[in-house]
């Protein structure tokens, strides 16, 4: 029963806020705890649509900053106009083509939210869930700034070590984190990860 209050209120909270999703909570608890989204940065979105972390980010950012998201599927237009979007899948995106693109050497941060499609199959999920995340990452290791950071979700499953360990490598810290807005059924966090080496 719990479980369905929180769904609720967050959905209907969204609704009645203008967000797109009730996901823009979840990136609004790790920007309050976290603090590492700031004005005028340019931010990569990984998964973006329908594009409630864009509202948020659009939000932070401000008029100099710029967002850009990539989803596999189309993502409805927003007003913003700091906010691009491409519908690309990100196992065939060149990270820095886009860079180029927009004239910028480097994202200041990056957030994903992507989620694979889930069979239930253990295996073949933990293979999809790996696979994506190594698209992701090397997006990020070629797009993302030294010292940049970068919010990541993820799943309590057999794949979690074996990726916190590739974040380990290529970032200074990560941090495991569950926003209350998650449902505390579904098994997914997200890794905080800062310091890109
Ligand atoms: C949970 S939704 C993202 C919600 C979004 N953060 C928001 O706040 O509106 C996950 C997204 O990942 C996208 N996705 C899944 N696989 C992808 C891929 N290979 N490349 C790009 N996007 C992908 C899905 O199309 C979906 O829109």
């Amino acid at each position: 029963m719990g479980k369905f209050v929180v769904k609720d209120s967050f959905y209907n909270k969204a609704k009645k806020e203008g967000f797109r999703a009730r996901s823009a909570y979840k990136l609004k608890e790790i920007q309050d705890k976290y603090r590492l989204i700031k004005k005028d940065d340019t931010v990569l979105d990984l998964g973006c649509s329908p594009g409630s972390f864009l509202q948020v980010i659009s939000s932070i950012v401000g008029e100099q900053g710029i967002v850009f998201g990539i989803d596999i599927l189309p993502t409805p237009k927003l007003a913003s106009k700091n906010i691009i979007t491409r519908e690309a899948d990100i196992n065939k995106t060149d990270i820095r083509t886009v860079l180029s693109d927009l004239s910028l050497a480097a994202f200041d941060v990056a957030t994903c939210d992507i989620a694979p499609n889930l069979s239930g199959i253990r295996d073949v999920d933990n293979a999809n869930i790996e696979n994506l995340a190594g698209a992701v990452l090397k997006t990020v290791r070629e797009g993302l700034k030294p010292g940049g950071s970068f919010i990541i979700k993820s799943f309590f499953t057999d794949t979690l070590k074996g990726i916190t360990e590739e974040l380990q490598k290529a970032f200074q810290k990560v941090s495991v984190y569950k926003p209350t807005a998650s449902r505390s059924v579904s098994s997914e966090v997200y890794l905080i990860c800062t310091g890109k080496k």
